[in-house]
This record gives structure tokens, sequence and C-alpha cells, in this order.
């Protein structure tokens, strides 16, 4: 691959970044019609605090796109260590739609995970086409947090527990 003019190995490019350790978390959204779609994401960033304003990216060939960047609110939930299968089950490929038994609302009506370590809901702020993702940013309208447990992380292309040590 060639970018700006330079050769750029996109596997070595992935792999560098694979370094960077993050935790795992569930985006929760309704379509049109009502139904609870999941994706999950490692993309989620603190913007600010003052107002409460976080982004997360979402890659264009997502098969949910519509649904993420029409709607009006999603959720944002930090997973714990035990969700690793509901994390792999729900960065498969093709349609994800979240079992009603494991959902809740908070504020805003956005679907909202239930046994998250934290969830904020949200209310779309903007977002922005850039490259191949959509960042989409979110005004912290509500959150919850469980305050105990070990959190489900991703580091260099697997799956890992994030313990507090405490
Ligand atoms: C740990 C992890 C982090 C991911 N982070 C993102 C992300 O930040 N943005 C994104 O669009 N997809 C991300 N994905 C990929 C999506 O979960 C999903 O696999 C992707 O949307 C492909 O499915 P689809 O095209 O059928 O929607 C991540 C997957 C994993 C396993």
């Amino acid at each position: 691959m060639i970018v700006n003019d330079i050769a750029f190995d996109e596997l070595a490019y992935r792999r560098a970044l694979g370094g960077f350790g993050t935790g795992v978390v569930l985006i929760a959204a309704h379509d049109a019609l009502g139904r609870a779609h999941g994706v999950i994401v490692n993309s989620l960033t603190s913007v600010s605090l003052a107002p409460p304003v976080i982004l997360w990216c979402l890659g264009g060939g997502c098969a949910a796109f519509e649904v993420f960047t029409s709607c009006r609110s999603f959720s944002v939930n930090i997973l714990g260590a035990g969700d690793e299968a509901l994390a792999r089950q729900f960065s498969r490929r093709g349609e994800r739609l979240l079992p009603a038994d494991r959902l809740t609302e908070m504020q805003t009506g956005a679907p909202v995970l239930s046994g998250a370590l934290a969830s904020l809901d949200c209310r779309m702020r903007s977002r922005a086409q850039v490259g191949d993702h959509e960042v989409i940013y979110g005004d912290v309208a509500a959150f919850r947090a469980m305050g105990a447990g070990d959190a489900l992380g991703y580091f260099r292309g697997g799956y890992v527990t994030l313990a507090s040590g405490a």
C-alpha cells in the first residue's frame, strides 16, 4: 500500500498499534425498527470532562454503519473480564442484535447493556469522516459504574484481563 507516497506495510502498522493495549467496549443503538444493534470497539476516548464528551471511531464497512451514524443516542458499555464471549460474538461480521434480557435504558432511551463495568448513555453530538472511519462524538447524558471488577482488555491481537492489582 502507498500512503502519502511512502510504501506502507499495513500488517506491520497494525502490529505496531497492537502494542497499544486498550479496554473493550460495546456500543449499542436502536435502528429505525427499535432493534438494538451492538458493535465491539476499542477506539473509545474521553474528549472533554466539562461538558462530558466522548468519541469512538466506526469503520465505513461496518454492517450496521447506518444504524450507528443515524441514531440520535447510543450507549458505551465498558466490558468486564467475564464478557469475552460477548465481545467475540459482537465483533463477528454481519448483523448483531442484542438480546432483550441483557438490555435496559437510562435517560436517552438508547439500549444499555446490563452488567457492564460502566455504561455511558450518550446523545449524538457530531460526526466527522476521517479516512475510512467515521469519528462519532457523544454528549454523555448519564452514566453508571459498578466501581469494582476486572476489565476486559485487548493487546497484541488478543483478549487480556485488566486487573486493578488492589
Ligand atoms: C477488540 C476489537 C476492537 C475493535 N474496534 C473497532 C473500532 O474501534 N471501530 C470499528 O469500527 N470496529 C472495531 N472492531 C471491529 C468490529 O467489532 C466488527 O468486527 C466490524 O465492524 C466488522 O463487522 P461488520 O463489518 O459485519 O460490522 C473491533 C474489533 C475488536 C475485536
